[in-house]
């Protein structure tokens, strides 16, 4: 068998997702060996700023017994030189079993596997794909509910945010219905909505938040991805009219759950935190262990 990448959530069938999550279970009930990593060493290459993908799978590889090593800050490495990624890749595959990688750019994690020896996961390449936390996301909603046919309302910036791309691509395969809510310009790319619709999957737009909380199952609220803005300026004409408030939660269906990939910013009033739909913290703790079951997968 080739290397192993892990670069798009389209790179699984049903199947192979929903192998994953069964392991992952399986590790959250301590079900593991703490040893079966011994000696791998995970690289982390973070190009862009991360708190949560990044400890998870540094936290995911020290529970299975292997290390990490990393740059620190891109500032430190030598891609502040002018190396080009091509070669920082082709280095850094000399120095650990897999590496895991963010960056800016979309495609970047694709090209870092053509120049990788070993197995490159994507941990987000600019607007494009966040395979990981699809899969973390898809775990927490099996958790409360059967993923097969929901309703899930996809809120916030669609156009850049990848952890939406993903999961709506993943969504296909259980024949979810998609509701998204988003500001004008931030719509979910078409050529994405295209795609999903082709795989015979419904996708309703709305304009206001109040119209979709009584129909869905799923609430998933993303952050308006300011960094990818071209211009300060285009970000301020955004308005953030969808927060999520406990009144408007009044009207959900009482198994509705609340998911946001994090960090919020101001689309979740922290008085819905303690409300029993909240369940962003919980799916930010899973991380660990749908990472520690991806790390398996490439590495054993
Ligand atoms: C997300 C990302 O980096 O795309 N964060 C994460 O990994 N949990 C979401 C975001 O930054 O808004």
């Amino acid at each position: 068998m080739g290397t192993q990448h892990i670069i798009s959530i389209g790179d699984f069938d049903r199947d192979g997702i929903d192998r994953l999550l069964d392991h992952a279970g399986q590790i959250d009930k301590k079900k593991f060996d703490p040893d079966a990593l011994a000696g791998k060493i995970l690289a982390v290459l973070f190009f862009e700023p991360s708190t949560r993908t990044r400890m998870s799978f540094e936290s995911a590889i020290a529970r299975l017994g292997g290390t990490s090593i990393s740059v620190g800050s891109v500032d430190a490495c030598s891609m502040a030189k002018g190396e080009t990624l091509a070669d920082t890749i082709r280095v850094v595959s000399g120095y650990a079993d897999a590496i895991v990688i963010r960056h800016p750019k979309e495609g970047a994690a694709r090209l870092a596997a053509e120049f990788s020896t070993v197995p490159v996961i994507n941990a987000g390449d600019g607007a494009g794909q966040h395979p990981s936390q699809t899969l973390l996301d898809l775990y927490t909603i099996r958790q409360s509910m059967p993923i097969d046919g929901i309703d899930i309302a996809l809120v916030g910036d669609l156009r850049y945010g990848r952890t939406a791309h993903s999961l709506a691509s993943a969504l296909s395969l259980y024949n979810a219905r998609l509701h998204t809510v988003s500001p004008n310009g931030l719509e979910l790319p078409q050529t994405l909505a295209a795609k999903l619709r082709d795989r015979g999957m419904e996708i309703i737009e709305h304009d206001d938040i109040r119209e979709v909380i009584p129909d869905v199952d799923v609430l998933y609220v993303t952050r308006i991805q300011r960094e990818r803005f071209p211009d300060s300026a285009s970000y301020f004409n955004v308005s953030s009219s969808n927060r999520i408030t406990p009144e408007l939660l009044e009207g959900a269906r009482k198994h509705l759950i609340v998911l946001h990939p994090l960090p919020r910013v101001d689309e979740i009033d922290p008085r819905v935190d303690n409300s029993p739909h909240a369940k962003y913290f919980e799916q930010s703790r899973n991380g660990v262990p749908m990472r520690m079951a991806m790390l398996l997968q490439v590495l054993q």
